[in-house]
């Protein structure tokens, strides 16, 4: 059986950091509204000539640094973003190129805040099919780009940054399930409804969001989808050592860990430092508790995202 396994982990933050008091300058908004309705105390913030490929070039060379391994063995690439550094080539042939590599496919995915956990499960997939011995799989986002800075509902929310892991198949799991759904009828409850049409943009380039919607769809979803995948290895929550969930919010990390009768002790929470990096969240929250030593190599780590779409998915995890 080829099962596949994280053998390395990346990740990059942009260097300027804005404090929730640095965005009270700017906006009617303080710190007291912010950490007591998202936890979110500060954000990294891309400099404008910051791209999402910027991101994910040093994310996943710590990534290959970690797993041992040289670009020129990676045989598959998946960047999942929202905010690609282009309508096309893809970021991932971007990053590809960059990395130095030829030859490879390279594809990105648009699931927004689930993205990652989709291509890791696709990435997965391809490693088991035996086609394909090793995957990078990025999560890149420069959001800044697509807030409207003026409106304080939703500029406080998010930030920028990139994980990354390399996926290579093993005779051991490695990835033990993975569960991924979408449901196109909630489209307007998050969404950047712009596009660009004869050299301008038509409709909207800003974020939008009824967060009353996005926090109850969330919070009811990632339950669901992550004992989804629990029931495919006929395993419980007791058996997780480790939720990363999406970090969207403390107050719906903190509702879905309880839905889920897992200890907050369990829970990697980065979105207090991060605020939402949208696709990359997940996997900078993995890479910062791999290298802090406190996910152990044999212990299992339930990924639960959920984003735009809407989509929602799962991938049950042993390190
Ligand atoms: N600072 C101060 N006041 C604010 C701010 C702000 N940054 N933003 C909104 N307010 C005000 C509103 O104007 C409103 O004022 P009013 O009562 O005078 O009209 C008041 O605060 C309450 O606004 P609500 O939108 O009802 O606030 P709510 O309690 O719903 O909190 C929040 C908003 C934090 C967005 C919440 O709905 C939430 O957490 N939703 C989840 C959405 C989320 O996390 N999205 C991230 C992207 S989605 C994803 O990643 C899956």
């Amino acid at each position: 059986m080829i099962y596949s396994k994280i053998v390395g982990t990346g990740s990059c933050l942009p260097e300027k950091v804005v404090t929730n008091e640095d965005l009270a300058m700017r906006m009617d908004t303080s710190d007291e509204w912010i950490r007591a309705r998202t936890g979110i105390r500060q954000r990294h913030i891309a400099d404008v000539s910051q791209t999402s490929s910027d991101l994910a070039v040093p994310a996943s060379l710590q990534a290959l640094a970690a797993a041992g391994m040289a670009p020129a063995e990676v045989d598959l690439i998946i960047v999942a973003t929202s905010t690609p550094d282009h309508v096309f080539p893809s970021t991932a042939c971007l990053l590809q190129a960059r990395l130095g590599i030829k030859g490879c496919p390279a594809f990105d995915i648009q699931a927004v805040c689930t993205g990652f956990v989709y291509g890791l499960a696709v990435a997965d997939k391809f490693i088991r099919s035996g086609q394909h011995k090793s995957a990078l799989v990025v999560g890149a986002e420069v959001f800044s780009r697509i807030l409207d800075w003026n409106d304080r509902s939703t500029a406080v929310l998010f930030g920028d940054g990139a994980g990354a892991v390399v996926l290579r198949a093993d005779s051991r799991p490695g990835v033990m399930a993975s569960a991924l759904h979408a449901d196109g009828s909630h489209a307007d409850i998050l969404s950047v409804p712009g596009n660009i049409c004869r050299g301008g943009i038509a409709g909207s380039p800003f974020l939008q969001m009824d967060g009353q919607a996005v926090f109850k769809f969330a919070v009811k979803v990632l339950n669901g989808v992550a004992r989804e995948a629990l029931e495919q290895c006929a395993l419980t929550t007791r058996d997780i050592d480790w939720l990363i969930p999406h970090q969207a919010n403390v107050r719906i990390i903190d509702a879905t860990a309880k839905r889920l009768g897992i200890d907050a002790s369990k829970l990697v929470v980065t979105v207090d430092r991060h605020g939402n990096t949208s696709a990359a969240s997940i996997p900078l929250a993995l890479d910062l508790a791999v290298r802090d030593g406190r996910i152990q190599p044999g212990q299992r780590v339930m990924l639960i995202g959920v984003g735009g779409g809407v989509t929602w998915g799962a991938a049950l995890v042993e390190i």
